[in-house]
C-alpha cells in the first residue's frame, strides 16, 4: 500500500530496518546513565519529601540528622545558596512546568514536597539522615477530590453554533469519560550529579531536552548559561517526564556548590509519583448531534483536567477534537481545577490521548445509536481539510488506514450484535478507534565532520530517549553520504554541541531531516573549494561552480566518472577532515501563520475475549495502521507503536494513580502497586504503516511515530468491551467489577 516516490527506490538506508546503533553499549552495559557517573570526593543527596499535602512547615529539628555518620549537610529553606523562579516561556522553548524552586517557602502545597535535603558520604547514609529529619507542620486538609468541577471554562475552538445544532439533531450524544491521573514509570528515575568545578558547573542529567535544561537551571542558579554544561547521552525512557527540569535539579547542583564537592541525587521510585509530574486526571463531557444517515452536525467537548495549587498545567484534550471530522457546528472548552497534587506535567501524547479516548468512545457510542458500522460512520464523516483552522492537510490518509486496518484484521466478519461472537467458548469483542496526533518540526541545528578515513561524525544537543534518536541520524548521514551506517559516528546529549531541540511532540526525527542535510552541504562546499585550492587533489585549479557535491562524492558537473569520495580527496590534500554546519526553522512553536494543517493518523483495530464465568477480560489481538509521513527504521518505528500500544493497555485496563483523602500520598506509589501491563497481558500486535511521505514537513517525508500509537487505543480496547460484554466503560482504568 506503499505510496509511489520519486526517491524512495533509490534510497539505501532510509526506510530498511536497522537495529540500534547502540544497541550493544547498552546491551553490555557499557552505556553510562545518568545515575551510573561517579566522580572522586561524590557526595550523596536524599531529599526529605512533605507527609502532608496542605499546610504549613512549623518547625524542621535537623540536630539528630547532623550528628549521623556520614553526614556532610542538611539543608532546609535558607540553609541553601539562592534559588530563583524564572518566567517559563512556553512559546520561546524556556520552560519548566513547575517554576517554584525547592525550599522556597513554608508552605506545603502536595506531598512529597522537598522540605529539606540531606547530604552523606554515602547513599545508606543520607537516606539514614533524610529519615531522621524531624518534620512538623500544621496541616491543613487536602483537596484530592477526583471529581473535578472547573471554576470558569475557556474555549478553545469554535465553529458554527454547537448548542442549537444539537437542540435540533435527530440523533443525540451526551456522555461523562474520566481517566484517572496516570504516573510516568520509565525504568530510569529522576536522577541529577552535579559537578562543580572552579567556576563552572556540569550536570549528568535524566533530560529530553539538555539546552533547555541548560538554560533554565543556569538561570535558576544565576549562573552564565555558558558556564553550566548538561550531558544526557543514554535516558532509560521519559514518557515526557524528562522534557522539562524538575525542582530537585538545581536543589542538586546548589547543594553541590555549597559543597564545592560532586553530588548525586536519584530520586526513588516513591518519589516519582510526587515532584516530577503525571497526566492530570480529566474529565470530558462529549455532545455528539448526528443526521440519521450519520453525518455529524454538531460536536461539543467539554472537559477539565486536574492541576496543582500553584502552576495552571492545561491537558489539552480537545487538541484533535477540531480537526478529526467534518463537522460544521463545534465547540470545544477546557478547565482547570486546583488540586494538592503535584504540578502535571505532558504524558505520552499529551491532551490528544486523554482528548481521543473520549471523542472515539463517543463516536462508537454514536454509531451503535445509529446502528452504524463504527468504520463507516468515521469515513462517512472524512473532513476535506481542517474545519478548525481552516487549513488543508499537509497530508492525511486516515482513510486509508481504516480500510487497510480493517483488512488485515478481518472486520467484515464482525457481527455487530453485543456477546454475539465466540470462539472456543468465550466471548469476543471487536473495537475500533481512529487516532491523530501533531506534526512538526522544533527550531534544530546539526554538524558534519567528513574524515579521510571515510568515515563521519554527526552531532546535535537533541537526546535519544530510547527511542532511536542515534541511528535515526546515523541513517540519515549514511544516505547522504553514501557510506556505511557503521562508519557514521552520533554525538548527542550535551550542551558543548550544537544546538537542538527537546525529544519530546514526536517532532525530533523531522526536526533533524534539513539541518542535516544542510550541514553535510556546506562541507561539501568546503571539501570542492579545497579540492580546487589545494594541491594534489583530482580536482586541483578548476573552478568550484563547475564541480558538485553528491553522494559523499564530487565530482564534475555531468561527468560522474570524475567522482571521487571524500575521503580520497582529503587524503590527496594531506587533510584530516572538513566540517560543516546546518541550522532549520522549526514550525513550532509556529512563527508565522501555518499553510498545513499537519498530523499523523491511524486506526486501531482490537480484539478481547471475555469470559464471564470467571470475570476473566484479556486484549487477545491489536492491529493498527498508522500514517506518520515516510518511515526511515521500519524496525524502530514498529517498535515505537508496539510500545505505545502495550502504554494503551495500561490505560485501558490497570494505569492509575490513587490519592489518600486524609494525607493526599499517592498510595500506590511503586511498581508493586501501580499495574502496568507485562507481557502476559500483551497480544500479538500487528502494526503497519500506509507510508504517504509527508514532503510538506521535510526532504524525506518523515513525521514522528513516539506518540500517535497511544491515541485511540484505549477506546479502541473500551469499544471492543462494549461489544463482548455490552458495558459501556466510560472511566479509566476500567474495573473488572464494572464488567459483572
Ligand atoms: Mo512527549 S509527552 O512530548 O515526551
Amino acid at each position: 500500500m506503499s505510496a509511489a516516490t520519486t526517491t524512495a527506490g533509490s534510497m539505501t538506508v532510509i526506510g530498511k530496518g536497522r537495529p540500534r546503533v547502540e544497541g550493544p553499549l547498552k546491551v553490555t552495559g557499557t552505556a553510562q546513565y545518568t545515575a551510573d557517573h561517579s566522580f572522586p570526593g561524590m557526595l550523596y543527596a536524599v531529599p526529605v519529601g512533605a507527609t502532608i499535602a496542605s499546610g504549613t512547615i512549623a518547625s524542621i529539628d535537623t540536630a539528630r540528622a547532623r550528628q549521623m555518620p556520614g553526614v556532610r549537610a542538611i539543608f532546609k529553606r535558607g540553609d541553601l545558596g539562592k534559588i530563583v523562579r524564572i518566567t517559563p516561556d512556553f512559546m520561546a522553548m524556556y520552560y519548566v512546568d513547575e517554576p517554584r524552586p525547592a525550599l522556597d517557602d513554608d508552605v506545603v502545597r502536595y506531598y512529597g514536597q522537598y522540605v529539606a535535603l540531606a547530604v552523606a558520604d554515602t547513599f545508606e547514609q543520607a537516606k539514614a539522615a533524610a529519615d531522621a529529619v524531624a518534620v512538623s507542620y500544621k496541616a491543613d486538609t487536602p483537596n484530592v477530590d477526583p471529581r473535578l468541577e472547573a471554576k470558569q471554562t475557556t474555549v478553545a475552538s469554535e465553529r458554527g453554533d454547537a448548542d442549537t445544532a444539537f437542540a435540533g439533531a435527530p440523533v443525540t450524544i451526551d456522555v461523562h469519560y474520566g481517566i484517572t491521573t496516570e504516573t510516568h514509570n520509565p525504568i530510569e528515575t529522576h536522577a541529577t550529579v552535579a559537578v562543580p568545578d572552579g567556576d563552572t558547573l556540569t550536570l549528568y542529567e535524566t533530560s529530553q531536552g539538555v539546552v533547555n535544561h541548560r538554560n533554565v537551571v543556569a538561570d535558576m542558579l544565576g549562573l552564565p548559561r555558558d558556564r553550566v554544561r548538561v550531558i544526557s547521552k543514554f535516558l532509560g525512557s521519559g514518557f515526557g517526564n524528562k522534557l522539562f527540569p524538575w525542582s530537585q535539579s538545581p536543589l542538586a547542583a546548589a547543594a553541590a556548590i555549597a559543597l564545592k564537592q560532586p553530588v548525586k541525587l536519584v530520586l526513588s521510585r516513591p518519589m516519582m509519583f510526587h515532584s516530577v509530574g503525571h497526566r492530570p486526571r480529566t474529565e470530558q463531557r462529549m455532545r455528539i448531534g448526528a443526521k440519521r444517515d450519520g453525518k455529524l452536525v454538531s460536536l461539543r467537548h467539554d472537559y477539565v483536567n486536574a492541576t496543582s495549587i500553584l502552576d495552571d498545567y492545561v491537558e489539552n484534550c480537545g487538541e484533535a477534537t477540531p480537526h478529526m471530522y467534518s463537522v460544521p457546528n463545534l465547540r470545544v472548552t477546557s478547565g482547570l481545577a486546583k488540586r494538592n497534587i503535584g504540578t502535571p506535567t505532558s504524558m505520552r501524547g499529551p491532551g490528544a490521548v486523554p482528548g481521543l479516548f473520549a471523542l472515539e468512545s463517543a463516536m462508537d457510542e454514536l454509531a451503535i445509536e445509529l446502528g452504524m458500522d463504527p468504520v463507516q460512520l468515521r469515513l462517512h464523516n472524512e473532513p476535506n481539510l481542517d474545519e478548525g483552522l481552516g487549513l488543508p492537510f499537509s497530508s492525511r490518509h486516515l482513510k486509508e488506514c481504516l480500510s487497510l486496518g480493517a483488512a488485515k484484521f478481518g472486520w467484515s466478519k464482525r457481527d455487530a450484535k453485543v456477546a454475539a461472537m465466540k470462539r472456543d467458548g468465550v466471548t469476543i469483542g471487536w473495537g475500533v478507534a481512529a487516532c491523530s496526533w501533531l506534526a512538526a518540526r522544533f527550531d534544530c541545528t546539526a554538524t558534519i565532520e567528513l574524515r579521510d578515513n571515510g568515515s563521519a561524525r554527526v552531532a546535535s544537543a537533541v537526546q535519544d530517549i530510547g527511542t532511536g534518536t542515534y541511528t535515526a541520524m546515523a541513517q540519515m548521514a549514511a544516505e547522504i553520504l553514501g557510506i556505511e551506517v557503521e562508519k557514521v559516528e552520533v554525538a548527542l546529549g550535551d550542551t558543548d554541541l550544537t544546538p537542538g531541540p527537546l525529544s519530546g511532540g514526536s517532532m525530533l526525527t523531522a526536526s533533524l531531516v534539513a539541518p542535516i542535510s544542510r550541514a553535510i552541504a556546506s562541507a561539501g562546499e568546503k571539501l570542492i573549494a579545497a579540492a580546487c585550492a589545494g594541491k594534489g587533489s583530482p580536482f586541483s585549479g578548476k573552478n568550484p561552480g563547475d564541480l558538485r557535491f553528491s553522494g559523499g562524492r564530487v565530482a564534475v558537473k555531468d561527468d560522474s566518472r570524475s567522482a571521487a569520495t571524500f575521503d580520497a580527496i582529503l587524503r590527496a590534500l594531506k587533510t584530516a577532515s572538513v566540517s560543516g554546519d546546518g541550522a532549520a526553522d522549526g514550525t513550532f512553536p509556529p512563527k508565522e501563520k501555518p499553510r498545513f494543517s499537519s498530523h499523523s493518523f491511524g486506526a486501531h483495530f482490537v480484539e478481547v475475549t471475555w469470559q464471564p464465568e470467571i470475570a476473566r477480560l484479556r486484549v487477545s489481538r491489536i492491529v493498527s495502521a498508522i500514517d506518520a509521513g515516510r518511515i526511515l527504521n521500519p524496525l524502530a518505528a514498529r517498535n515505537q507503536i508496539e510500545g505505545a500500544l502495550v502504554m494503551g493497555i495500561g490505560m485501558a485496563l490497570f494505569e492509575g494513580t490513587e490519592y489518600d483523602p486524609r494525607n493526599g500520598a499517592p498510595m500506590n506509589a511503586s511498581l508493586a502497586d501501580y499495574v502496568v501491563p507485562v507481557n502476559a497481558d500483551v497480544p500479538a500486535l500487528e502494526v503497519h504503516f500506509v507510508e504517504f511521505p509527508d514532503l510538506n514537513l521535510n526532504a524525506l517525508g518523515a513525521r514522528g511515530v513516539g506518540e500517535i500509537g497511544l491515541a485511540g487505543t484505549a477506546a479502541a480496547i473500551t469499544n471492543a468491551v462494549y461489544h463482548a460484554t455490552g458495558v459501556r466503560v466510560r472511566e479509566l482504568p476500567l474495573r473488572i467489577e464494572d464488567l459483572l
